[in-house]
This record gives structure tokens, sequence and C-alpha cells, in this order.
């Protein structure tokens, strides 16, 4: 598939030649932000500029942090109150980078869904969406590994549960469990560990970011039709798309000053909202918390690995083949994997949720569930708890690997429209009629 055809840089002046010719950069940031971008974009297509601005600020607030804090079990937790308490500013610091994390997610799931919703996910677009489910798992790997670094209650005990379940993998999972504690124990090895890490990852999110950009560049982004961009001639991709500068520029920053503003007032008035009280105690081996959660993020998974409580056996014998630890933890990995899986099980013709009337239901469901586990995530693990979170953890997998592939079978679609000039003329007759696309009332 060719690119959308649109107008591209010519250098000017004399300089501007030169440097064409030796390092075409200026022609890479022009073409990247003239790029053109389906007119019907709505409200939910933001979310991967505040993505790629909170990434910014996490490793901005984080590379500060890190000039204070100390990766040693006898200082973190001390470094982090220093910062709270001593260091100009360093309060504000800490609590948006640690709510930062928050935003992140509440704005990869609000991306996540969006995708899954308009079928953003189906061809040609599937590289765009793998390398996103990637970059989901590197993202989790990051926040799990900071949560320790302040080396509270949480932290200690929360790294002792999620390293432990990797010693649940038979044959090689002690050794695993090893390498990535330093030692038999959570203990300052690992905490250096996990240090280095989660300093090194958030770039490697930053150059995942760029080839995800790369890959919907290449294809054209979808839009809440589905339907693609005609790209018979520069002008005729003109009727569907609006240059990307100034139009969506300004839009995503409207939307992004809106959310930086409740941001920051949530960072000012309520900055331990989302956090766990148990974390402003240090951390003593010696003290099991009464109840261990995640953060809210990865409580949903936490729920999946926790909702398998039984073993599978050899029927008719005592033969364990799996137990449940195990399987909670295949269970809980798969969970994301199945993810990668979507544009292929996915059999319908039609990309956008809006003209598949069955599918809708499944998919606001499959919303719920989300939720449902997230709740289920953070309660205790007693009855009816595990069961809830049992049924909640088949239908997310069900959703993906049999309604979806049914759903493509069974369902009929409504019309769609047939280009997206026509959806947008539809829904803006009065700036359509000012560009004199459609004839004024
Ligand atoms: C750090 C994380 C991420 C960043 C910075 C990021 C950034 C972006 C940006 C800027 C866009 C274009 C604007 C938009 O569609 O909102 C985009 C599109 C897209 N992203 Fe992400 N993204 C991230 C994570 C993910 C994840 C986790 C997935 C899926 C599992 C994903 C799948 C997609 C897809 C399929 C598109 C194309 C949508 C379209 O063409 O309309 N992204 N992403």
């Amino acid at each position: 598939m060719g690119g959308i055809p649109h107008d591209h840089y010519e250098p000017n002046s004399g300089g501007e030649k030169w440097l064409h010719k030796r390092l075409p950069v200026v022609g890479l940031l022009y073409d990247t932000l003239m790029i053109p971008t389906p007119k019907n974009l709505n409200w939910m297509w933001i979310w991967g500029i505040v993505l790629v601005f909170t990434l910014v600020m996490q490793i901005a607030t984080g590379v500060v942090l890190v000039m204070h804090y100390t990766p040693h079990v006898d200082l973190a937790f001390t470094s982090v109150e220093h910062i709270m308490r001593n260091v100009n500013g360093g309060w504000a610091i800490r609590y948006v980078h640690a709510n930062g994390a928050s935003l992140f997610f509440i704005a990869v799931y609000a991306h996540i869904f969006r995708n899954l919703y308009y079928g953003s996910y189906k061809a040609p677009r599937e590289v765009t969406w793998l390398i996103g489910v990637i970059m989901l798992i590197v993202m989790m790997a990051t926040v799990f590994m900071g949560y320790v670094l302040p080396w509270g209650q949480m932290s200690f005990w929360g790294a002792t549960v999620i390293t432990g379940l990797f010693g649940a993998i038979p044959y090689v999972g002690e050794p695993i469990q090893t390498l990535l504690l330093g030692g038999p124990a959570v203990d300052n090895a690992t905490l250096n560990r996990f240090f280095s890490l989660h300093y090194l990852m958030p770039f490697l999110l930053l150059g995942l970011t760029l080839v995800h950009v790369w890959a919907f560049h290449t294809t054209g982004n979808n839009n809440p039709t589905g339907v693609e961009v005609r790209r018979d001639s520069k002008e005729v991709a003109q009727k569907d798309t609006l240059p990307f500068w100034p139009y969506f520029v300004i839009k995503d920053l409207y939307a992004l000053a809106l959310i930086m503003t409740i941001f920051v007032a949530i960072v000012g008035f309520m900055p331990n909202f989302l956090g766990h009280p148990d974390n402003y105690i240090p951390a003593n081996p010696l003290v099991t918390p009464s109840h261990i959660v995640p953060e809210w993020y990865l409580l949903p998974f936490y729920a999946m690995l926790r909702a398998i409580t039984f073993s599978i056996s050899i029927p008719f014998t005592d033969v364990v083949l799996i137990d449940s630890k195990f399987l909670g933890v295949i269970v809980m990995f798969a969970s994301l994997a199945v993810l990668a899986v979507v544009p292929w099980t996915d059999t319908s013709r039609v990309r956008s949720g809006r003209y598949r009337p069955m599918f809708k239901w499944w998919f606001i469901l499959l919303v719920v569930d989300f939720i449902v586990l997230m709740w289920a995530g953070a309660m205790p693990a007693e009855a009816p708890i595990p069961q809830i979170s049992l049924i909640g953890t088949i239908y997310w997998f069900a959703y993906f690997l049999v309604i979806l592939p049914l759903l493509g079978l069974f369902e009929e679609p409504t019309q769609q429209p047939l280009t997206i000039e026509e959806d947008f003329d539809a829904k803006h007759p009065a700036t359509s009629a000012e560009a004199g696309t459609v004839p004024a009332e």
C-alpha cells in the first residue's frame, strides 16, 4: 500500500538545499508534521499524544529524582523522604512522577480500548498494534520496578510476591528468580538492578514510540468510520484529510491542557489518593503486610493471576501436570499475549465497531469485565472473589479467541459511509458548507 499522496518538503534557500542533500532532517520533520490525517478523528484520538507527553514528563522528572535518590536498602527510603522534605520542589517532582505513572496507564488503557472499538489493530495496522503490545509489557515492567525503589513495605513485599512467581516455573524458575533478585531473596542487589532497569526501560519505550509512530505514518491513521483515506490523487486525499499541523496539534494541545489541569490539581490536593499508605512504612522483611496489593493499573492482571486456584492433573490420578501457581503465571502472561493475536482472530470484514451492532455489546462487556477484574484484584482472595475473577478471566480470553472470530461469521454489519468526507459532512454540515464541499442550506 502506498502512503497518502501529499505535498513534500522542497528546500528553498541555498542553506536549506545544502543541508537537505547531506541530511534531510528538515524534510523528515516537515513530512511528519504535515502528514495528512483523517479529518473526522474524534476525541478518542488524543490519547497517543497524551502518552508521548507523559513519557517525556516521566523521563524528565525521573532524571531529576535520581539526582537525590540513593539505591541502597539502608538509604533508599530516607533518600525519598529527603526529596520530599529538603530538596527544593522535591515533593512536587516526586508526586508528579508517582501520579504520572497513573496518568500513563489511564491514557494507555483509553488508547487500547479505543483501538479495540474502532478495529485499529486490523490490517494494515497490525505492526503498529504489535509494537503497542510490546510497549504495554515494557511499561508494566517499568512501573513494577519503579514501585520497588522507595523501599517501603509494599515495595518490598510486592517485589517478593512477583519475583516469587517466576520461581513457580518448572526447572528454569529458580535460576530465573535468582537472576532477577541477584541473590536468594529481595535485597540490596535486587534494589540495584531494579533501579538500573527502571532507568533504562523508559528510553527503550522512547525508541519503541518512534517505531510505533513510523508504523502508523506508513499506513496512515485509522478513523472512527474505519474507512480508508482515498489515495487516487493528492486532490482526492485532501477531501478526506487535513494536515496534522496546525489542526490536530491545536486539538491535541487543548485536550492536553484540560487533562494536565486535572492532573496538577490531583498532584497538588490529593497526591496520595491512588497510592497505598503501607508504602510510607520502611521495608521490613520480618513483617508481612496483612494485604499485599499492586498499584491500581496492574490489578486486572493480578486478578487473573489469583483467579487460578486449581491445578491440572491427569484425570483419576494424583499426578499434577501443572500446579495452580504455575498455571496462574501462565494465565497472567497469556492475558497480555492474547492481545497480540487479535488482528487475526477478528474475522469481521468491517473495521469500526460503529457499524457492528452485535460487536458493540460484547465490547461494552469487555470494558465492564476489565473494571470488575480491577476491583477483584484489590479485594482479599476470599470467596467469592476467586470465582468472580475466574469468570472475568474466562470472558477476557473468550472475547479475543472465541467471540471475535464467531462475530465475524454471524454478524450482519450496518451500512458504512463510502468515504471519510461523507461521514465528516454528515456531522459538520456548517463547516462543510463554508468549505464549499456541501451546499449551504
Ligand atoms: C508509551 C505508549 C504508547 C505511545 C506513546 C503511543 C503513541 C501513539 C500515537 C501518538 C498514536 C497516534 C495518535 C492516536 O492514535 O492516538 C498511536 C496510535 C496507535 N497506537 Fe499507540 N502508543 C502507545 C501504546 C500503544 C499500545 C499499548 C497499543 C496497543 C496495544 C497501541 C496501539 C496503537 C494503534 C493500533 C494505533 C493506530 C491507531 C490509528 O491508526 O488510528 N499503542 N499511538
